[in-house]
């Protein structure tokens, strides 16, 4: 089972809770391999995932322009129809509008014909609804969200395989 993490990061905290998703997918049995869409991306194993999640910083409440122009624009050149797909993000606040940024994103995967997927808040705690996020400027909620950014990616994975295996 092939997956990936395709994300934007400028100061490097979304690429390392892309980090942490590959850690989980990779306990469930999963390759996992991250992209930056600031660097070339291996298409043909993107072609060959089954799975992809999405990751962005928040700026001004959605998602960073440079994954959005990736998903609008270079996207055209991979094969995403029918993968399962989901969205994280990082932020400053909790009222800073990261729950957007994950859903303008979901949204686009949407058009491009994926089957999204949350984690699920089902499965009980720690409750994941869109998408982690971790927030940078609320106490310790960086570093504690390590941990739930690891289980989404083992979650994302497990799915996948249940889905495609
Ligand atoms: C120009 C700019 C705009 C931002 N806008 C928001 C925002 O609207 N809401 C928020 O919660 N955080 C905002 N942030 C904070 C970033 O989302 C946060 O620091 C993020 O973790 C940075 O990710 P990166 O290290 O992967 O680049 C902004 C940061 C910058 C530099």
């Amino acid at each position: 089972m092939k997956l990936a993490i395709i994300y934007y990061s400028k100061t490097g905290q979304t690429k390392e809770m892309a980090e942490f998703i590959a850690r989980g997918m990779k306990k469930a049995d999963s390759e996992a391999r991250i992209f930056s869409v600031d660097e070339p991306i291996d298409t043909e194993y993107v072609n060959d995932c089954s799975g992809i999640v999405f990751g962005t910083p928040t700026y001004m409440a959605t998602s960073h322009w440079r994954i959005s122009q990736w998903l609008m624009t270079e996207s055209g050149n991979f094969s995403l129809a029918g993968k399962l797909g989901g969205g994280f993000a990082t932020a400053h606040y909790a009222q800073g509008g990261s729950d957007s940024a994950i859903l303008s994103m979901l949204g686009m995967l949407l058009v491009k014909g994926m089957l999204v997927y949350s984690g699920g808040s089902a499965f009980g705690k720690p409750f994941i609804h869109h998408g982690p996020v971790a927030l940078d400027a609320v106490g310790d909620h960086y570093e504690k969200s390590k941990e739930m950014f690891e289980l989404f990616g083992q979650r994302f994975a497990e799915k996948a395989l249940e889905l495609f295996e």
